[in-house]
């Protein structure tokens, strides 16, 4: 995910976790964001600024009398340009300052003047994590519209086994491009279909295509960041499953049928993103086939349209967008499902574009709806995700 043009203000307080934070800054700043970090003094106990200053580009404030500092009030610039501040590790010593509004260092006081998305992530001994005095912090801290992001339990550095560990940076990663996506599909069912089919031959064999979900798994993340209940049914692939989306696992085009003909009434939006097989085997044989000598032919027959099925049983107001892939012709088979399918969208791309299709990370997708096509340029997918949720949303609200 691009983070181009954003400010995130990582704090890092004083616990033994305070060495994963490396990972987190370093993610964050491959993301494109500016990001400045401010370490309290017990943090440097246990790592340096040098290592966050190396990984985010930009001095690390510790001291809020440091007299070498780069801004007027370093306090209020920091606090003024963050888009998004995140403290991981949050001890438990830090959360009871912030809860309290007390300010005695560059950390407290920065966070105090921000008027941006707070986040806090604790990572701390179990038994200093479950005290009521802890757990009523982060309760006040949530009152006052901070998210708190919930520790992993597992072994802890102390020996203890329980909760109180800092989660996976990628947890993190997650609570930061949520924190600054706009949450303009709360309230909103969306259902995303990803992925190839499988149609099995025999129970070693299947057909299939090159459908990596990464469109799919892409829109997904996007309509959960932006506020939506997801579900995501997905045939099989090997990405990891978007943070907060129902994951419904299908194989066959028949079972995705069921998962999504089952859920359908149940959707503000459906998009079915998925490369689903128009042929399955007619018979799928108990056992192993064994070769033998000449040619093997295969019997197969259609199945089931789906989205045609979901044009022909829209609930009222539901919107309903398909994926169009083509070698050939592209607009004119695109418009032509548009119309057949009974759908508001169809977002098509030619698999012999450079950066389109199968397993790529960009797409170059024309939107086809009744008012006509738009053409978008090459984009990540994580962009075209967003593009293609804020023309739903448009529809709509029309
Ligand atoms: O007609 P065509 O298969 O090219 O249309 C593609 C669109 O239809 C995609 O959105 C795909 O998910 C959907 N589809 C479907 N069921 C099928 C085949 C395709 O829902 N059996």
């Amino acid at each position: 995910m691009q983070l181009t043009g954003k400010t995130v203000v990582v704090g890092i307080s004083g616990g033994i976790a305070a060495y994963k934070a490396a990972q987190l800054v370093s993610d964050l700043h491959k993301t494109g964001a500016e990001v400045h970090v401010i370490m309290t003094k017990n943090a440097c106990e246990f790592i340096t600024p040098l290592t966050f200053e190396t990984l985010s580009g930009n001095r690390v404030s510790v001291d809020t009398f440091d007299r070498n500092f780069e801004y007027h009030v370093e306090h209020v610039s920091l606090a003024k340009k963050a888009d998004v501040f995140l403290v991981a590790p949050a001890t438990a010593n830090v959360l009871a300052k912030i809860a309290a509004g007390i300010a005695d260092d560059m950390l407290t006081t920065t966070i105090l003047a921000a008027r941006c998305p707070k986040i806090v992530a604790p990572a701390m001994n179990t038994g200093m994590y479950d005290n009521p005095i802890n757990q009523r912090n982060l309760e006040t801290l949530r009152s006052y519209g901070v998210q708190v992001v919930e520790p992993d339990s597992g072994l802890l550095a102390c020996g203890d086994s329980g909760r109180g560990r800092l989660p996976e940076t990628s947890v993190l990663l997650e609570s930061v491009y949520r924190a600054l996506a706009k949450q303009d599909l709360c309230g909103l069912r969306v259902l995303v279909t990803a992925g190839p089919t499988r149609e099995a031959l025999d129970p070693v064999r299947f057909i299939s295509n090159h459908s990596t979900g990464k469109m799919g798994y892409q829109l997904a993340a996007a309509a959960v960041r932006r506020g939506a209940q997801v579900t995501l049914v997905s045939g099989p692939v090997s990405l990891a499953p978007p943070q907060g989306a129902q994951l419904v696992p299908v194989s066959s085009a028949a079972e995705m049928f069921q998962a999504v003909s089952s859920r359908a009434s149940q959707q503000d939006l459906i998009i079915k993103c998925a490369a689903v097989a128009d042929y399955t085997p007619a018979t799928t044989a108990p056992e192993k086939m064994k070769k033998s000598e000449g040619a093997l032919s295969v019997q197969l027959e259609r199945t089931q349209d789906i989205l045609g099925w979901l044009g022909a049983h829209r609930t009222p107001g539901q919107l309903l967008c398909g994926f169009s892939m083509e070698t050939r012709d592209l607009l004119e088979n695109s418009a032509a499902k548009l119309e057949r399918k009974k759908v508001d969208m169809i977002v098509a791309n030619n698999l012999r574009d450079a950066g389109a299709g199968f397993g790529t990370d960009t797409n170059l997708v024309t939107i086809l709806t009744k008012a006509g096509a738009e053409p978008l340029p090459l984009m990540g997918k994580d962009e075209v995700a967003n593009q293609l949720l804020d023309r739903l949303l448009a529809m709509r609200q029309r």
